[in-house]
């Protein structure tokens, strides 16, 4: 139901940073999940010369043909899977691929899924196609694992898919092969999230499709390519469905940007060394942070090994983590994501992003430290 949709509260902290940068308040954020990388250089050339040569008309609904054959022949590079150009439909970002997807798998009372902690928008978006979200609770002191078991336990004939996202966010783990293999055995559709794809330090991130056809992959350019304002991103999904997905498109979006299809290609053909060089930096700032916090005293039960995200138990600090959050911000100026923003499971938790420069993390780590000495 409309009424039960929650605030994102990841975007109530940023706007309340916002409110206190007007008053030339100087704030380090950490709330955010979004890189703080321009795009590449050949994405903004790309997208600058579609602009110039008047590729700014609607494109086919699902995409331009030569992005959707360049998605596919990542996924086969990558991972060994084929689909055809045609099961991908090009959406403006990957946020309109869930709301389609949710759409076309559930009627009104169906059940789908979702890990908790897990993206805060996923129950979300359930709520928004009069489904009902289930939660599969994850526990800290399990590493956040996900136990197969404790899903079957969930199903139930109104089921109509669960949610995975490797890596994810909020922890930045990775899901191991082996729970993939069970999770696609279960015979639900699996709704994949695989947008933090190539940001992986460590281990290696697989598709939903080296174990299952029978699975949507939601994926996009916002998180790898650091394209966010961009919007772009997409939809891998069975034949079955693709008739139904092309109507929904044409009639709810017409068709992703035209521009930013274009920064689409370039980033996909010429962008391997820009990625190569955001994750090195990634990766460096990643180990800075998981020892600071730690230094801090705060308890990190999976360390990330990919995204830009730590889950920092806080509970050695505080009980409510979302006031606490606010407080940090009022007091230290430093941004940082409440756990229950990733559901209930989160509550004691706070998200912290590394998404932005070592020589800023090292200042929000030190405004934390000298706040928590006044704790
Ligand atoms: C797990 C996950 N999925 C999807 C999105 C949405 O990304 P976009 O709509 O920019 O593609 C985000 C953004 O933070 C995310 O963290």
């Amino acid at each position: 139901m409309l009424e039960d949709i929650t605030p994102f509260i990841v975007m109530e902290v940023l706007e309340k940073a916002q409110e206190m940068e007007r008053q030339g308040i100087n704030i380090i954020h950490m709330e955010v999940g979004e890189p703080d990388f321009d795009v590449p250089y050949c994405v903004s050339e790309a997208v600058v010369n579609a602009v110039r040569n008047g590729q700014t008309h609607y494109t086919h609904s699902l995409g331009i043909p030569k992005l959707r054959e360049a998605i596919a022949t990542l996924y086969y590079e990558e991972f060994g899977v084929s689909f055809s150009p045609e099961n991908i439909v090009v959406t403006s970002g990957s946020s309109p691929a869930i709301l389609m997807v949710l759409r076309t798998l559930c009627d009104v009372g169906d059940e789908v899924l979702v890990f908790n902690p897990g993206y805060a928008c996923y129950a979300n978006f359930v709520r928004a196609v009069n489904a009902v979200p289930v939660n599969i609770d994850l526990c800290p002191e399990d590493g956040f694992r996900i136990d197969i078991e404790e899903v079957k336990k969930k199903i139930t004939p109104k089921t109509k898919a669960i949610f995975i996202n490797s890596p994810s966010n909020p922890f930045g783990a990775l899901i191991e092969p082996e729970v993939m293999r069970q999770i696609a055995e279960l015979g639900i559709t699996v709704i994949s999230d695989e947008i933090y794809h190539g940001l992986v330090y460590e281990g290696k991130a697989h598709s939903i499709l080296e174990y299952t056809d029978n699975a949507f992959v939601l994926n996009g350019f916002s998180k790898r390519f650091a394209m966010t304002g961009l919007r772009l991103g997409y939809l891998v999904a069975p034949t079955k469905y693709m008739r139904t997905l092309q109507i929904l498109q044409q009639n709810l979006f017409i068709c992703a940007p035209s521009d930013a299809q274009m920064g689409g290609i370039a980033a996909i053909e010429e962008a391997d060394e820009d990625v190569a060089r955001m994750c090195a930096i990634y990766d460096e700032r990643r180990k800075f942070i998981v020892e600071g916090l730690k230094r801090l005293g705060f308890k990190i039960w999976t360390e990330p090994v990919g995204a830009f995200y730590v889950f920092a138990d806080a509970r050695m600090f505080a009980a409510d983590t979302y006031k606490f959050a606010f407080d940090i911000l009022e007091n230290a100026h430093v941004g940082v994501t409440p756990g229950i923003d990733f559901g209930s499971q989160g509550q004691g938790f706070l998200r912290f992003s590394y998404a932005n420069s070592l020589e800023n993390i090292k200042e929000g780590l030190a405004r934390l430290e000298k706040y928590l000495k006044t704790l």
